[in-house]
């Protein structure tokens, strides 16, 4: 089965208005407009709006880091799945591990932000991944299993398919300890299995992703694609990946 590629660069708390315009008038011409991938820019909320003028006319999409999943309210610092499409996003990562380990999500809370988004229209970018001490214990793949269960729990395989999953191993993040592709791979594999309806979804892999190393990992049948964290804010460096996850 041909499953959607797709590369998403998750710019973290990098850049401001200014610079992310700036990234995109260099990375724009880099990006070939019949590219079969989906390529989106996840930049901070304050980078959204700005970033969708200059995308216009291109294939580029733009994805949110996070969402609150109430549609409004007195939720000071929150922002709803309907704000974030009114101002042009098309995706958005929901569960990404820097928003569990630091800000507290639960498994459950990524399952609200999850329906919200498809509420509003999003695809949700759905982050999971085991820790160090989880993969050596070997309890990696059982760990990630039950993540993607519960942050999927109740959503109808109908549904599945407008979903993205990305396999982050937490210790392949931003810490250039690469997770071989194989390895990725078994896990994405075992991801697919976990909850029926993944079949045609397509399953990201993340964590010190680089021009270098991309094609290794695209290689492998299990995995449709990339979410790109530091590798995402050079152009040049973030339109070789693009390239490569279209391959
Ligand atoms: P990294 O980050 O590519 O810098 O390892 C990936 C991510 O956090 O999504």
């Amino acid at each position: 089965m041909s499953r959607r590629r797709l590369c998403a660069g998750n710019w973290k708390m990098y850049k401001t208005a200014e610079e992310a315009c700036a990234f995109a008038r260099a990375f724009v011409p880099l990006v070939s407009p019949s590219l079969p991938a989906e390529v989106v820019l996840c930049p901070p909320f304050t980078a959204l709006c700005p970033l969708v003028a200059e995308l216009r006319g291109t294939t580029i999409a733009l994805g949110a880091q996070d969402v609150y999943w109430e549609p409004e309210g007195a939720y000071t610092g929150a922002i709803s799945a309907r704000m974030l499409a009114d101002c042009g996003a098309h995706y958005v990562i929901v569960g990404h591990s820097e928003r569990r380990q630091l800000f507290g999500e639960s498994d459950d809370d990524v399952r609200k932000k999850t329906i919200a988004a498809l509420d509003a229209g999003l695809t949700p970018i759905v982050a999971v991944g085991e820790g160090w001490e989880i993969r050596e214990r070997g309890d990696a793949e059982a760990h990630v299993r039950a993540q993607v269960r519960a942050s999927l729990q109740g959503i109808s395989s109908d549904r599945l398919r407008s979903i993205a999953i990305a396999y982050e191993p937490i210790w392949a993040i931003g810490s250039g300890r690469n997770c071989g592709a194989s390895l990725a791979n078994d896990a994405i594999g075992c991801i697919r299995e976990s909850v029926a309806g993944l079949e045609e979804t397509p399953i990201l892999y993340g964590g010190s992703v680089k021009a270098e190393n991309i094609a290794a990992y695209m290689r492998e049948p299990e995995i449709d694609g990339a979410l790109v964290g530091g590798a995402s804010l050079d152009p040049h460096a973030f339109a070789r990946i693009c390239d490569a996850v279209a391959q």
